[in-house]
């Protein structure tokens, strides 16, 4: 059991599965994207460890970038207005995959795929290290799961409680 913060976690999934199924999600995305020189996104700051073990697995060409979603109070309405930030490549005519460590609600999904789509791609797909399909919100399909978890927090490979965890070679759950 470890501790962040005020709260308990216990261990969940070992640093060996989630190679697996990241060695799985390559294969899959390897296949059908031989043909060209896929520009793999990850999302920051969870993702950054999801997208180098990733990269190693991948043998095909490929190109990488990050991005970070950054949201500011709209001028005219109280609403939040969502950005791009950190892209340093031009999509347009390019296939384009997102890697995420994990979706949820889907929400902040959502709104990364209309930025990246406004960038005249060629292909999109949606990869994902977790996915928590009694929180999802959306219907946009998610083309590579690496594994389904249930609707609980966790935190380790990237993901944080508060800032801290990121760093866990293994995932751990909140201890009820
Ligand atoms: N843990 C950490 N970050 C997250 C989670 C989670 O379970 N879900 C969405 N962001
Ligand atoms: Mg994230």
């Amino acid at each position: 059991m470890i501790q962040l913060h005020d709260k308990q976690f216990v261990p969940f999934i070992s640093a060996q599965e989630i190679d697996f199924a990241i060695a799985q999600i390559a294969r899959l995305v390897e296949d059908d994207f031989a043909e060209e020189t896929p520009i793999f996104i990850g999302v920051l700051n969870g993702a950054f460890m999801v997208v180098s073990d990733f990269m190693k697995h991948y043998k095909g060409a490929c190109e990488v970038s990050f991005v970070k979603m950054a949201s500011y109070e709209g001028t005219t309405s109280t609403n939040e207005v969502k950005q791009l930030i950190g892209l340093d490549k031009d999509l347009s005519g390019r296939s384009v995959v997102i890697i995420e460590d994990i979706v949820d609600t889907g929400n902040t999904l959502v709104v990364l795929k209309a930025l990246i789509k406004s960038h005249n791609v060629k292909r999109f797909k949606i990869a994902t290290l977790f996915f928590k399909p009694d929180a999802y919100l959306q219907d946009i399909k998610i083309d590579y799961v690496g594994i389904r978890i249930p609707n609980k927090f966790i935190v380790g490979y990237g993901l944080d409680y508060d800032g801290l965890g990121r760093n866990l070679p293994e995932i751990y759950q909140l201890k009820e």
